[in-house]
């Protein structure tokens, strides 16, 4: 396979591995098996999952990058085998918007990193990953954002104080909202009691 980095000729070619980890995700085999009580966390937007990959070897646990496109997973996976967490990184090709249609487990922890002002309906996405989080997992959201008095220009960047009431309405406890030179962060939880 021209195309293949060095060093991989005895491994599969991206698709089967893509499939393998669809497969692993979309299971309930996976859920039983690989999580337990160390809940996976969810990157909305992977892209080519440098963000994934550091998040698995930092915590440990599974992170599964979505992204409606696959063009950066090949990327994503040869960043996990360097960070030697290629067993803990998955990538899936799905739309935000529609996350119950596949089987996922309830996530410890879920990101949009520069991601939310791609996505067509940011709150749908967003209330729709609001949704697989576990009780008392959180949702954090980094992105350019508008400053208060800053006009859109047709563009879906949003103010953090907008996206604060996104996570409100979504049902999560605003934890932490800043902005600085454009880029805000803006955490919520979701309480332990919703089911
Ligand atoms: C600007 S990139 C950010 C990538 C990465 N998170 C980073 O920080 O470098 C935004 C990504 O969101 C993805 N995206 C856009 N709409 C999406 C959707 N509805 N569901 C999932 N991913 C989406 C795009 O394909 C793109 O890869």
């Amino acid at each position: 396979m021209p195309d293949e980095p060095a060093g991989r000729a005895n491994e599969p070619p991206w698709p089967a591995r893509y499939e393998t980890w669809r497969r692993r995700w979309e299971g309930a085999g996976f859920r039983r098996a690989r999580l337990g009580g160390e809940r996976a966390i969810l990157d909305v937007g992977c892209s080519e999952g440098r963000l994934a990959a550091r998040l698995a070897r930092e915590t440990g646990r599974p992170v599964l990058g979505i992204d409606t496109s696959d063009l950066g997973f090949a990327r994503a996976f040869e960043e996990a085998s360097r960070l030697g967490v290629e067993h803990l990184v998955g990538c899936l090709r799905h739309d935000a918007h529609h996350l119950s249609s596949l089987r996922l487990p309830r996530f410890a922890a879920a990101t949009f990193t520069y991601s939310l002002h791609c996505m067509r309906e940011p709150s749908q996405a967003l209330a729709e990953v609001a949704r697989r989080l576990a009780p008392g997992g959180v949702l954090l959201v980094v992105d350019w954002v508008l400053r208060p008095d800053e006009a859109a220009q047709g563009c879906r960047r949003l103010t953090t104080g907008q996206i604060e009431a996104m996570m409100e309405d979504a049902g999560l406890t605003p934890i932490q909202g800043v902005s600085r030179e454009g880029v805000g962060l803006v955490a919520g939880r979701r309480p332990q009691d919703l089911s």
